[in-house]
């Protein structure tokens, strides 16, 4: 069982752009997550005070805690923003975590996350100034390395745990890898036996039995779960009872999963009419496996509105439920 991040985070979500907005964390959370964070935010959005920017730290009603996820490259706009986020959350802030992990071509060409991997002393340097800058905990999440073959994730832990960071978090493929092949717990491993401060292991955990066999397998304080998250709120609670030796919850039926859609969709109208569009990929994760999914997907491309939404959810539940009548399910 993962002896915590932090002392008690066990299971967390992702910093995912375009998916870990305050609706998704607020299902998740529900669901078991022990921490969320934000997408990634950029230092020098927020230091022109860009309101799309800041849009990203807008807490759910009633959540409690987050981690915020700041990308970047230049150390003193990194430690000013930091600090300005740590002002304007207050005890909210769990932590401020480094993105050294992107490898997205905009984000790498910049300088900006995985890109720092290859710059160590820049990436202790950014690290050092807003450990200076803030009070909470700082974390930083990194990949293995950089290039394929070039496994530098232990090394590059053991220099920023000397800057001053609080734990790290290892997805264990190249940054050249993008997300191709396996997540290397061999990495997450190494990297656990460099460093002394919390390690929180993450890729390719899609069930609970993953989740288990990356602790077991790494040492790993606690597993961060991403792409398993997508359409699957419920994974957390599967972790949760697995990491507790419960037996698993029942999992989520069809009506389940178009329910938790239905929430997702109002969760997002409540904060901002205009972002229910993003409900489309959601809705496609929610649907993926259902009887017909494809035919659905294609009506999920022309929902615009909450409306749209709630009226296909209706149609396809009443399919489901016909579809169980007739026992073809
Ligand atoms: C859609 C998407 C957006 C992501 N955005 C971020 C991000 O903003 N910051 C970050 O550190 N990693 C980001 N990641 C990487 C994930 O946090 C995670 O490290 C990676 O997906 C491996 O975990 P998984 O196998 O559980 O998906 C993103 C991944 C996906 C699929």
């Amino acid at each position: 069982m993962a002896a915590g991040l932090f002392g008690s985070y066990r299971v967390l979500l992702a910093p995912m752009a375009g998916v870990s907005d305050a609706a998704f964390r607020t299902l998740c959370i529900e669901q078991g997550a022990d921490l969320t964070y934000t997408e990634m935010v950029s230092a020098k959005g927020l230091s022109y005070a860009n309101e799309k920017t800041r849009h990203l730290l807008e807490l759910a009603e009633g959540e409690r805690r987050v981690g915020v996820q700041l990308f970047g490259h230049e150390p003193a706009t990194m430690a000013s923003q930091a600090a300005w986020v740590e002002d304007v959350l207050g005890d909210k802030l769990a932590c401020i975590d480094v993105n050294m992990g992107c490898p997205a071509r905009k984000i790498v060409t910049k300088g900006d996350g995985s890109a720092l991997m290859k710059d160590p002393v820049l990436a202790e340097t950014i690290v050092s100034a807003i450990r200076e800058s803030v009070s909470c905990k700082v974390t930083a999440k990194f990949r293995r390395g950089w290039g394929e073959g070039d496994e530098t994730a232990p090394e590059f832990a053991k220099r920023l745990e000397q800057a001053g960071v609080d734990a790290v978090t290892v997805h264990g493929r190249f940054a050249t890898q993008m997300y191709k092949g396996r997540s290397d717990r061999g990495a997450i491993a190494r990297v656990k036996g460099a460093v002394t401060v919390p390690v929180v292991g993450n890729g390719d955990v899609r069930t609970a039995q993953d989740a288990l066999d990356l602790v077991a397998d790494t040492g790993c304080d606690a597993v961060m779960v991403a792409r398993g998250a997508q359409g699957n709120p419920w994974i957390f609670s599967q972790v949760k009872s697995a990491f507790d030796g419960c037996e698993p919850p029942e999992a989520p039926s069809a009506r389940d999963r178009i329910e938790m859609a239905r929430r997702h969709a109002r969760l997002l109208n409540a904060r901002d009419p205009r972002s229910v569009v993003r409900m489309r990929k959601h809705a496609m994760w929610y649907v993926a496996g259902l009887p017909d999914a494809s035919r659905a997907r294609g009506l999920i491309n022309d929902c615009s509105t909450l409306d749209e939404f709630e009226r296909l959810f209706d149609r396809i539940v009443q399919h489901v439920e016909a579809l169980a009548e007739r026992d073809e399910l």
